[in-house]
């Protein structure tokens, strides 16, 4: 008897976890299921993003099961680690893994999942490296880990596999490649249990809605975070800020954010947190004068403590082993760190009415943030809080201006998966105006923002590009303190910056209705052609690959083989082709529909590959057919809660169109008592065939900011 006892604990001890287990799933909100493999780590990605998702999004979602890979997906602990195969078909396309710079399409490749700042290749070391995939095929994969992952996106093939590759002969078969087909996505999580997480379509934008909605909803900034910001020399003071915003003022450009880089704080890396008095002596009264002439102040920030900081002393207990610059880590998996940090944060900048942070470093560079050998008084390994470092400074200030009632929008260097709640942006220094567009791309399938900021450039073409560029993105900013370029510094293109600066205002009520769809519905607000309608790289034949024979009866499959890298959408409506310098022409692929240019209305295409020459004062953008684009006049500051505008309402195209413009008080969060309004705008064609538009009144008690309507018909 004792025997059969011992040989039973043996094997489930020894042998048992060697075996691959099928993953039982729990459905965890409509169409997310949750599966546990081994003993999962209670530190988790989802546990310090501390986010609870938004049931009332999902009803808003086509009902769903269970997607069938789900009982082909398996678990197995093996060398104190947990490894999770996930099958792959053929001819199926993979999104995600977070914020690549240079990739979209991910099947085929190998990452090492790891918080860091990018590094120029797209191997898993990248500032949110989200561990959360999607599938053409319509559904996607979260792994609940705040390790470093080890990820073979189709990599691999095992000999049992009933989908295995077929061998071929490399001395004369000149299809032979040394990638052969991967029948698995297979994972590696250095710990003996993890949570995986399935998230059903049907179609990938679905999926990607489904994950942003779990997360807690996309971010709404307050209104002026989507107007200009502009951040000044490291070493300004008070007075020069000033002189800075009037500078603004006289060239008449838009400005909402004032961001102030290391030289307010007395001492900076390490920091102090505290203003330098010589730079800024009343700080209080800087910020209250600027925020009279509608200016917000964001301050620069890492997280690391100088010596000199009021909080050092108290912190230092609270911190980790290792220093970086001289300054201690503050352990943020202790509840007594955040309340430490916060407190700071909330006397010396938010009760004075600091608007938000750049919190800078976080991500890394291995040379400078703690090694993995460092250790913290919580427990939580070196690893771990590098793989969370970014959803923790973030949640701490998201926290502390949330119980102020108030709404921020800021930067950060580093977030990774459920962060997509967060008020926050990423940037970088790595400066690829091309591989910025990918990011952008990228960022829609991870829950995160991103900017391509503008920092200095060689030639005005180049300036101009860029700027360009970050029109449409979710951060119109100029980062060029170092530089000390102004959005008025190439003579020959100014009065084209001040064009696309004030058009970035103008679009503010569709900017902001696109961000409260990114909240309520989980919508990203930028993000990949892949995810939209009509443009659909499914049609493409086993392994990616097409055939003589699909392109005679579709030749749109030419443009969708490739990997599309270097365009968006941006919100439900605009398809945007940057233009890099250097270019005078570029191709762009229009998925399946009637597409019209977003400057003159008229007809470019509709499935197809066009090549436009926009001009340097063009950034070329489409506009899908009926789509309507809400405007604005152009105001140089966001409009302030309770300012009335006047609304200009663009339609494209022929076909009828509708629109729900959201609308708030753009500041607090008392939309989440119901203070918001949806409004119904709507074109029809009236009996002699002429398009007339409608937009209903909002409901009574509901926020009302618009004074007048017209109407601007853009195609003929
Ligand atoms: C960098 C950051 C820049 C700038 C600078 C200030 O690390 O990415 O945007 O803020 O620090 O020293």
């Amino acid at each position: 008897m004792k025997r059969i006892f011992v040989a039973v604990v043996l094997w489930a001890l020894l042998i048992c976890p060697l075996l691959q287990a099928q993953v039982s799933w729990k459905e965890v909100a409509p169409g997310v299921w949750k599966g546990v493999v081994g003993t999962p780590e209670s530190y988790s990605l989802l546990s310090v993003a501390g986010v609870s998702p938004r049931m009332d999004g999902f009803t808003r979602l086509p009902e769903v099961s269970l997607p069938g890979l789900a009982d082909e997906i398996v678990g197995q602990l093996q060398d104190g680690k947990t490894s999770l195969r996930i099958p792959l078909e053929r001819g199926e396309q993979l999104y995600g893994f977070g914020l690549n710079f240079q990739t979209v399409h991910q099947r085929g490749r190998i990452l090492n999942l790891h918080v860091d700042h990018y590094g120029g290749k797209d191997d898993g070391r990248t500032h949110a490296p989200v561990p959360f995939y999607i599938s053409s095929l319509g559904y996607g994969v979260f792994v609940n880990s705040a390790r470093y992952l080890t990820v073979y996106a189709g990599s691999g093939a095992r000999k049992d596999s009933p989908n295995a590759p077929v061998p071929k002969d490399r001395n004369t078969d000149k299809t032979w490649t040394s990638a052969p087909y991967s029948d698995a996505v297979s994972i590696l999580v250095p710990a003996q249990g993890v949570e995986i997480y399935l998230f059903a379509g049907p179609t990938p934008m679905d999926v990607v809605r489904r994950y942003n909605l779990f997360c807690g909803g996309g971010t709404l900034p307050p209104r002026w975070g989507l107007g200009f910001v502009q951040r000044t020399q490291k070493l300004y003071t008070d007075k020069d800020v000033e002189r800075e915003v009037n500078e603004f003022e006289a060239q008449g450009f838009p400005l909402d954010v004032i961001g102030l880089e290391p030289g307010w704080q007395s001492k900076a890396y390490p920091c102090t947190f505290e203003w330098d008095k010589t730079r800024f002596p009343a700080p209080a009264d800087f910020v209250k004068a600027m925020a009279e002439r509608n200016v917000r102040i964001n301050l620069w920030t890492n997280p690391y403590a100088s010596p000199e900081s009021g909080i050092y002393k108290e912190m230092y207990p609270l911190s980790g082993s290792h220093t970086v610059w001289c300054g201690i880590v503050p352990d943020f998996a202790d509840a007594r760190a955040r309340a430490l940090f916060s407190a700071k944060f909330d006397k010396e900048h938010v009760g004075i009415g600091v608007s938000g942070y750049k919190i800078d470093e976080i991500d890394g560079y291995d040379r400078y943030v703690w090694p993995d050998v460092a250790t913290f008084p919580s427990g939580v390994s070196a690893e771990q809080m590098r793989q969370t470092y970014g959803l923790w400074v973030q949640r701490i200030t998201t926290d502390l201006y949330r119980k102020r009632g108030q709404r921020t929008f800021g930067l950060v260097r580093g977030s990774n998966g459920g962060g997509s709640s967060y008020p926050y942006v990423i940037y970088n220094d790595y400066y690829s105006h091309k591989d910025f567009i990918t990011a952008l791309i990228n960022s829609g399938f991870c829950g995160v923002l991103w900017t391509p900021e503008v920092r200095g450039s060689k030639t005005s073409e180049e300036w101009l590009r860029r700027f360009q560029s970050v029109v449409f993105s979710p951060m119109a900013m100029i980062n060029a303190w170092s530089s000390g370029t102004k959005p008025w510094s190439f003579p020959d293109v100014t009065d084209n910056i001040r064009e696309y600066a004030l058009l970035r205002m103008r679009m503010m009520p569709y900017w902001y209705t696109e961000f409260a769809r990114y909240h309520f519905d989980g919508i990203p607000p930028f993000r990949a052609l892949n995810l939209e309608a009509g443009f659909n790289p499914e049609q493409a034949t086993a392994d990616g690959e097409l055939k003589d024979k699909d392109l005679e009866t579709n030749p749109y499959l030419e443009s969708v083989r490739k990997e599309i890298k270097d365009q968006y959408m941006a919100g439900e409506y605009l398809l945007v082709a940057p233009m890099f310098a250097g270019q005078t022409e570029r191709t762009v692929v229009l998925p399946r529909g009637d597409w019209y240019d977003f400057y003159t209305g008229e007809y470019v295409g509709n499935g197809e590959k066009i090549t436009v020459k926009p001009g340097l004062e063009r950034i070329p953008v489409f506009v899908k057919d009926g789509g309507i684009i809400p405007m604005m006049e152009p105001l140089l500051h966001a409009p302030k809660a309770g300012e009335k505008i006047n609304l200009e309402i663009r339609h494209y195209g022929k076909a009828e169109g509708s629109y729900r413009l959201y609308d708030d008080d753009g500041e607090t969060f008392d939309y989440e008592k119901g203070a918001y309004s949806w409004r119904e705008i709507k074109v029809t064609r009236d009996k002699k065939g002429r398009l007339k538009g409608s937009i209903s009144k909002a409901e009574k008690g509901k926020p009302d900011n618009i004074a007048t309507v017209s109407w601007k018909f853009m195609s003929k």
